[in-house]
């Protein structure tokens, strides 16, 4: 078997509210292959955010430990933890998190905006990627001037541009059609296909299936 891309162990997340606390994630352990192809499905509320924002550093667990390529995260200072995101995942959010005063273009590069590549194949790979979510000819746009499901697709082009290994995606076909849901499928079987790992949440069945693995989270437990 290939060695765990990431791994998750003994964690919990906490947030304190009111007199008492939320256990969002209650002593998860979970382990990531490289090139795996996963759903994580469960309840509102179970904890599949929180556990995405973890996987993509994004977020600290309270306890436990989160290890990538066998490094231990949490130990490493926040800006170091920012550069390993930056270069090996792609984080697809939620509630997509586009810039409003940026163009549809330049949130797609935004993640390449301050590495060394040049400002030509930043571009070009840009088109690449918007091109690849069906949205070619919206690059000059900005975000308020697209549909929900455009915008959808706009944080996915965003998350593949700087070809991460490990693809995290919160619910990235939650707000699109049954055409522009297959398309996004095929365009994640794609990179499946080459390799690349694959964490996506979904609620809907049919998403689910397609993943080679199933991931079940209910009450912050990981099942
Ligand atoms: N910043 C926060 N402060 C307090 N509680 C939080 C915070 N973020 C999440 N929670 C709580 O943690 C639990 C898990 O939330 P999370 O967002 O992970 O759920 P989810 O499975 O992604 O739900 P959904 O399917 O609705 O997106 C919920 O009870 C939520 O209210
Ligand atoms: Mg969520």
């Amino acid at each position: 078997m290939t060695p765990p891309v990431f791994e998750l162990q003994d964690v919990s997340k906490v947030y304190p509210m009111g007199d008492g606390e939320v256990r969002a994630l209650d002593h998860v352990d979970l382990q990531i292959r490289e090139g795996e192809f996963s759903a994580i499905i469960g309840p509102s509320g179970s904890g599949k955010s929180t556990l995405m924002h973890i996987m993509g550093f994004m977020d600290q667990p309270t306890s436990g430990k989160v290890l990538f390529d066998g490094e231990d995260m949490s130990r490493l200072p926040s800006n170091k933890r920012a550069l390993v995101r930056n270069a090996k995942i792609g984080f697809v959010f939620q509630a997509f998190n586009l810039l409003p005063k940026l163009s549809v273009h330049e949130n797609t590069a935004l993640p390449l905006r301050y590495t060394k590549t040049p400002r030509k194949i930043i571009a070009e790979r840009a088109r690449a990627a918007l091109e690849m979510v069906g949205l070619a000819n919206r690059g000059d746009h900005s975000p308020g001037q697209l549909s929900g499901g455009q915008r959808q697709r706009v944080a996915i082009a965003r998350a593949l541009i700087n070809e991460p290994r490990l693809i995290l995606a919160d619910e990235p076909t939650g707000n699109l059609d049954s055409e522009n849901a297959a398309l996004i499928m095929d365009l994640f079987d794609r990179l499946h296909a080459d390799g690349r790992t694959l964490v996506l949440v979904t609620h809907d069945n049919e998403v689910a299936e397609h993943a080679r693995r199933q991931i079940r989270v209910q009450d912050g437990h990981v099942h």
